[in-house]
């Protein structure tokens, strides 16, 4: 990361800058344009963002000055929590450890404010365009008039779309190097309109300029005297771009409950659309309850109507059960709510996204977790070709569908950018790994209802007089994990246990007979051998589990199927020259020989438990006495 994090980093830079702090603490945000800049360098993007800083320099100072006033008449109370309002893009990835490479940047006018997303062009672009762009109205895509429309100009235009953003200004710079050439320029015009067809744009300018003069950006430009257009300026002062979310259908994801004592009780959170007044009917889209609202509370106190954009807090006339991240709608124009959804997703990861492994997901403020079940296609951001894809890596694009542990409320992101977007987050990390955009629900799922029978675990528990367990053996290949879990299960025989051992070697055999050792595939085979675990253990029996698992983040969603101790994780742990040197199959010298690929410890990782219930060390300790460890962890 290089300085563009110092200015990313709003409370280290951008809280000192008085501009920003006005910005911020303005609640009237209708007077805010957020915008991104797509374009290298070469293309005169640096340029053109401090071509803007410095011609709107003016209004800057004037506005430090009266700033200053209020300031000194109202105190400086609550700005800092005005500012991680406004900027709440900005705090949500920070939060999600997102790494920000995007600088913003904060310039006024006497029309409007605005925040300008200024992403690097280097190889990272797809991961920080996607950040710039989350919470950007617009995009101005710079093409260099000398080159015309590149394939840059399409991978940037397809992102922005992608992201949902619905304005766009195409700036053709460096018309001063072509000799303010009206042809030129018409033909770059008339080839980006063409191209962009698909796209979906409410609106496209395309302005000819000279950033480096600051024709056409700030001021007229009499070389250019054939150009009717606005001024880049001009356009960015009054492009409009804030019906849809008002005029959408009301939305507010609760993100606290506000409980100051027993006689309040408010639902804070952000309007991302429509509007609401008190005395309206609301509904919690994931459980449908309704209610009425009571009052709209602010800081500057109540509301007669509040709007998308306005953070607030209602109170409602009911008590009714409400949670961080529900989502309040109005009832007759309710958001989805499925726990199955196809959505474009980006990969930000430095490891690559695998299909069936376990993500953290937050949809809107609500926080759960999440599978991708199947990679659709992945799309090729330079061709806007759809491929196949297993995996992917960081900066691919992928249509995805996905599986969430619980139902979430959300629109079609193309409806609602807010109530549409979701983010991926790796559970062991922490660190945001994905940005989703949600297309719509996997309506298969809508049918599939659990069904309740009589007959239950607790009630074969009785019968079998036994508590189930699972005793997960993890470990290298050739560690032991058979040996012992053979002898743990004769030994539970003898005790009149009811027991089933799952091995590594027999279950590829057949149930994961499709299955190789590539990691997608190994994280199916741990998902399905979890799930068969599971399914022994309601039938009330004892499960011994004996696979490499070698992945901590499949033996976590294992783990995350049982309750309390349920789960005994049992690291099997022989050193890896050990185990080559025991070698009961021959597969290492094969493996060191290249004959067998993805062989764990040679060439695909081994990830040892941190924490596991049990750890059994095999070179000191004979598999016998380890046996006997774990019937006496059991405490039979
Ligand atoms: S896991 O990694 O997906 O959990 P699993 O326990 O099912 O592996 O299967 C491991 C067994 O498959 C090994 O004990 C070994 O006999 C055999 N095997 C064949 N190829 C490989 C390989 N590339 N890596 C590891 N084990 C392999």
């Amino acid at each position: 990361m290089t300085q563009a994090l110092t200015s990313a980093v709003p409370s280290a830079d951008a809280l000192d800058t008085p501009l920003a702090v006005d910005i911020l603490a303005d609640h009237e945000q209708k007077g805010l344009l957020r915008f991104l800049t797509c374009g290298s360098v070469d293309d005169g993007k640096s340029t053109l963002i401090g071509r803007l800083l410095h011609d709107t320099k003016k209004v800057f100072e004037d506005q430090v000055a009266a700033l200053r006033k209020d300031s000194a008449r109202f105190g400086t109370q609550g700005e800092e929590l005005d500012f991680a309002l406004l900027v709440d893009g900005l705090e949500a990835e920070r939060e999600q450890g997102i790494t920000i490479d995007v600088a913003y940047r904060f310039f006024a006018t006497e029309e409007r404010k605005f925040i300008v997303a200024d992403t690097p062009g280097h190889e990272q672009y797809t991961r920080n365009m996607a950040t710039g762009a989350s919470t950007a109205d617009l995009a101005v895509i710079l093409i260099d008039a000398r080159k015309g429309v590149l394939p840059q100009t399409r991978r940037h235009s397809f992102i922005v779309s992608l992201l949902g953003i619905r304005h766009v200004v195409v700036a053709v710079n460096k018309m001063d190097i072509v000799g303010y050439a009206q042809e030129t320029f018409a033909a770059i015009e008339a080839d980006y309109r063409a191209f962009a067809e698909g796209f979906g744009f409410e609106s496209i300018e395309v302005i000819p300029m000279a950033a480096i003069t600051g024709e056409n950006l700030t001021r007229r430009a009499p070389s250019m005297s054939w150009y009717e257009g606005p001024t880049l300026l001009e356009h960015l002062e009054t492009v409009r771009i804030d019906a849809d979310a008002v005029n959408g259908p009301f939305r507010m994801p609760v993100q606290w409950v506000n409980r100051p004592n027993l006689d309040f009780r408010g639902y804070a959170g952000t309007i991302v659309s429509g509007s609401v007044r008190p005395g309206d009917s609301i509904a919690v889209a994931a459980s449908g309850r309704l209610a009425t609202v009571a009052r709209i509370a602010t800081m500057g106190g109540d509301l007669e109507e509040a709007t998308a954009g306005d953070a607030v807090t209602l109170t409602l006339a009911e008590e009714i059960d409400i949670s961080r991240g529900d989502v309040l709608c109005p009832p007759d124009q309710r958001p989805e709510v499925a726990d199955r959804l196809s959505a474009h997703v980006i990969w930000m990861g430095d490891e690559p996204l695998v299909p069936g492994r376990r993500y953290a997901v937050k949809v809107g403020k609500r926080l759960t977790s999440a599978l991708v079940t199947r990679i659709v296609h992945g799309i090729d951001v330079n061709t806007l070709q759809e491929d196949a894809a297993e995996t992917l890596s960081l900066n691919e694009i992928g249509f995805c569908e996905l599986a969430l542990a619980t139902p979430v409320a959300f629109d079609p992101y193309e409806v609602n950018r807010d109530t549409g977007a979701f983010v991926l987050i790796d559970p062991l990390s922490n660190q945001t790994v994905g940005a989703g955009m949600i297309w719509r629900s996997l309506r298969k799922a809508d049918n599939i209802h659990r069904q309740a029978f009589d007959i239950d675990r607790g009630a074969r528990s009785e019968l079998t007089g036994q508590k189930p367990r699972v005793l997960w053996f993890t470990g290298l290949s050739g560690a032991g994990k058979s040996t012992i879990a053979n002898l743990v299960e004769q030994k539970l025989h003898e005790k009149g246990r009811l027991t089933f051992l799952l091995d590594g070697d027999n279950v590829r055999h057949g149930l994961n007979r499709d299955l190789g050792f590539s990691e997608e595939d190994r994280v199916e085979n741990i998902r399905r051998v979890g799930e068969v675990a599971k399914l022994f253990t309601d039938a009330g029996l004892i499960v011994l589990v004996s696979f490499i698992s070698p992945f901590r983040s499949d033996r976590k969603l294992a783990r995350d199927l049982f309750k309390g101790d349920e789960f005994v994780e049992i690291h099997v742990d022989t050193p890896l020259s050990v185990a080559e040197d025991r070698d009961p199959k021959g597969l290492y010298r094969k493996a060191r020989a290249g004959e067998i690929r993805n062989f764990t410890g040679i060439d695909s990782p081994y990830e040892p438990p941190e924490s596991p219930e049990l750890h059994l060390d095999t070179v000191h300790r004979s598999a016998e006495e380890l046996a006997e460890d774990v019937i006496r962890h059991l405490k039979l």
